[in-house]
C-alpha cells in the first residue's frame, strides 16, 4: 500500500529492556508444531494483548495531552518495550479481521477485564477501516507519539486511511504501517461473471482456485455471521441486566442468514465454534450452542423454518444468567454455596427474564423450554428438580446435548481448562440414555464426527493434521477430512493438503491413517485458526 518505511537501525539504549528476552532468532529456530513453540505462540499472545492495551491508553492519554507531555511516557515506553520484544525477528503485526483481533495469525482471545479494551481498539480500527497494524523495530518514542496525536486529529468520518497514511508519511513517522480491511475477492472463470451464488462450484479458474475461494468466500460470510449474531446476543443480554428492553429481529435475522450457509455447507459452520473466546464466553458459547443445535436439528430433519425458532431458543437459553451478578460468573476461582444456588437457579430466571422482555409480547413456548430444560438431563438428575411429572420436550433433549458439548470444549472464566473435543465426546457417549437422550446423541456425534472437528491428530506420516469435517462415508466415520498443519518433523506448513481420509490408493489401502489424537488443549493449541485465517491467506496470495 505505501512505500516500505522499514530502515535496519540500531535500537537506541536507553530505550527500556524488553520483557522477556531471548536469543535473537530463537524464534525461528524453535519447530513449529512443538511444545515450545506453542508455549512461545502463547507468550506472543501474552504480549500482544499487553500491546493491545497500551495502544488503547496511548490513543486516550493522546486525546486530552499533548505529544510531549510525561502522561504519555508510560504507555510509550511500555509499547516499545514490547515491540522490541516481539519484533525480533520479523515486524509485529495486529489484525483485525471480522471483528477479532489477531496477532499475525495468532487469535487474540481475551478475558472479560480486557474485554472493554479490545472492543475500543476495534472500533478505532473499523473507524478508519483499518485491517491491520505493523511496528517495526525502527519505532521510538517520537513515532509512537506522533502516530498517536496524527490519529485523534484526523477524522474518519471525513478522512479515508489513505489520507492518514499520507500524513504519517508527510510527518516522518517511521516503524508504524497500516494496511487496509481486506475485501475478499472472488476469482471467477469466463462467462460466470456476477455470479457467486451456491452451485456455481463450475466457475474454477485454470488454475483451479475458483472454487476454493468461493468456500473462502463463504467461510468469511459465516464468519461475519458469527460475529453478528455474538453481537446481537451480547446487547440483549446487555439489555436484559440493565431491565432494559430489546428486539429479537436483527438476531433472528442473523441466524436465518447462519442456517443457510449451514445448510449449503455444514462443517464451515461448525468449524467457527471452535473460536471459542475465553472472554465472550456467555456469547459465543450461545453462538455455538444455537450453531450446534441448529446442525443436531437438521440432521433430525426439523423443517428449514424451524430450525431459526430452535436456533433463536438456543441463543437465549443462558438468558437466566444475566440475573447472575458479574463477579459470581466471572470468578477465577472456586463457587461458593451462594454462587451455585444462584446458578442452579438460571434455567428459572432464563424463563422470567425472557417473559419480561419487550419483543416477545406472546412468549414462545421453545423458547421457555430451552432455558427451564436445558441442565434438566434425561434422567432428571440435573436442576431444577420438579415436583411434578415432566417430559423433556425435544427442544430441551437437543440443547442439553449442544450445552454440555460447548461447555465442556470451552474454557470458561469460572472453570478449568477445555478438554479435548473427544474426550468429551467419550464423556458424554458413556452417559448416553442417561443423562442425554440416546438417539439424538447417536446423531449428534454423526454431525461433529466421531472425531470431531477441530481435534488435532497425528497422520500416519507423523504430520499433525487438523480435522475439518466429519466423513461423509457412514462405514467409516472413523475417518474424517483434515487438514495437514505440519510436516513430519513438526514444521508447521502454510496451506497444507486437504485429505480425505476414506481415500484408497491404488494397492486398496488407505492412502492415509490417523495413528493417534493429540489432546489440543493440553498443548494449548489453538485450533480455530485453520478454519479462518489460513483461507483467508489462500485467497491473499492469489489476487
Ligand atoms: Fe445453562
Ligand atoms: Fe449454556
Amino acid at each position: 500500500m505505501s512505500e516500505s518505511k522499514i530502515k535496519e537501525v540500531p535500537v537506541a539504549e536507553e530505550q527500556a529492556e524488553p520483557i522477556l528476552t531471548h536469543e535473537k532468532s530463537l524464534s525461528q529456530k524453535i519447530g513449529r508444531g512443538s511444545e515450545a513453540r506453542d508455549i512461545l505462540d502463547q507468550q506472543m499472545v501474552m504480549l500482544g494483548i499487553q500491546l493491545v492495551t497500551q495502544l488503547n491508553v496511548l490513543i486516550k492519554t493522546s486525546r486530552i495531552y499533548e505529544r510531549t507531555n510525561a502522561a504519555l511516557d508510560k504507555p510509550v515506553d511500555a509499547m516499545l518495550t514490547l515491540i522490541k520484544t516481539m519484533a525480533q525477528d520479523q515486524p509485529v503485526t495486529l489484525r483485525l479481521q471480522n471483528d477479532f483481533l489477531f496477532l499475525g495469525n495468532s487469535h487474540l482471545k481475551v478475558n472479560a477485564q480486557q474485554m472493554a479494551v479490545a472492543t475500543s481498539i476495534i472500533d478505532a480500527l473499523n473507524a478508519w477501516k483499518i485491517g491491520g497494524m505493523i511496528f517495526s523495530l525502527t519505532v521510538e518514542s517520537k513515532d509512537l507519539r506522533e502516530f498517536a496525536a496524527l490519529f485523534v486529529s484526523l477524522d474518519p468520518d471525513n478522512k479515508t486511511i489513505e489520507d492518514l497514511q499520507k500524513e504519517i508519511t508527510a510527518r516522518g513517522i517511521v516503524g508504524i504501517e497500516l494496511e487496509e480491511q481486506r475485501q475478499l475477492q472472488i476469482r471467477q472463470g469466463p462467462g460466470t461473471a456476477g455470479n457467486t451464488g451456491p452451485g456455481t462450484a463450475g466457475n474454477t479458474g485454470p488454475d483451479g482456485t475458483g472454487s476454493a475461494d468461493l468456500k473462502v468466500q463463504r467461510k468469511m460470510n459465516a464468519m461475519n455471521g458469527y460475529a453478528k449474531v455474538a453481537g446481537s446476543v451480547g446487547t440483549l443480554t446487555q439489555a436484559s441486566r440493565e431491565g432494559g428492553t430489546a428486539s429479537f429481529k436483527q438476531a433472528k435475522r442473523a441466524i436465518q442468514n447462519i442456517i443457510d450457509l449451514m445448510v449449503d455447507d455444514e462443517a464451515a459452520v461448525l468449524g467457527l465454534t471452535t473460536l471459542r473466546c475465553h472472554d465472550q464466553y456467555t456469547h459465543n458459547h450461545s453462538v455455538n450452542v444455537s450453531l450446534l443445535s441448529i446442525a443436531l436439528a437438521n440432521r433430525v430433519g426439523y423443517p428449514k423454518v424451524e430450525l431459526a425458532d430452535l436456533g433463536l431458543a438456543a441463543l437465549f437459553h443462558d438468558m437466566g444468567k444475566s440475573t447472575i451478578p458479574m463477579e459470581v460468573l466471572n470468578k477465577p476461582g472456586e463457587f461458593t454455596d451462594d454462587d451455585w444456588v444462584a446458578m442452579r437457579n438460571h434455567p428459572t430466571e432464563g424463563v422470567l427474564s425472557l417473559s419480561k422482555m419487550r419483543g416477545i409480547t406472546n412468549l414462545p413456548g421453545r423458547m421457555a423450554a430451552a432455558s427451564f430444560e436445558h441442565h434438566m438431563n434425561q434422567d432428571f438428575s440435573g436442576y431444577p428438580k420438579l415436583t411434578v411429572p415432566w417430559t423433556i420436550s425435544l427442544t430441551g433433549r437437543i440443547l442439553t446435548i449442544a450445552d454440555c458439548y460447548d461447555a465442556m470444549t470451552s474454557s470458561r472464566v469460572y472453570r478449568r481448562e477445555p478438554m479435548a473435543p473427544s474426550k468429551v465426546l467419550n464423556m458424554m457417549l458413556s452417559k448416553s440414555g442417561k443423562s442425554f437422550d440416546a438417539v439424538l446423541l447417536k446423531l449428534f456425534v454423526n454431525c461433529v464426527g466421531i472425531i470431531p472437528i477441530g481435534s488435532l491428530v497425528m497422520l500416519e506420516t507423523s504430520e499433525l493434521a487438523v480435522v475439518i469435517k466429519p466423513a461423509t462415508d457412514k462405514a467409516n466415520t472413523e475417518r474424517p477430512f483434515v487438514r495437514v498443519i505440519t510436516d513430519p518433523q513438526g514444521n508447521e506448513v502454510d496451506h497444507g493438503r486437504e485429505v480425505d481420509l476414506t481415500e484408497k490408493g491404488e494397492t486398496g489401502d488407505f492412502r492415509d491413517n490417523i495413528i493417534r489424537l493429540i489432546d489440543n488443549t493440553e498443548y494449548k493449541f489453538d485450533t480455530s485458526r485453520y478454519f479462518t485465517l489460513q483461507d483467508a491467506e489462500k485467497v491473499r496470495q492469489h489476487p
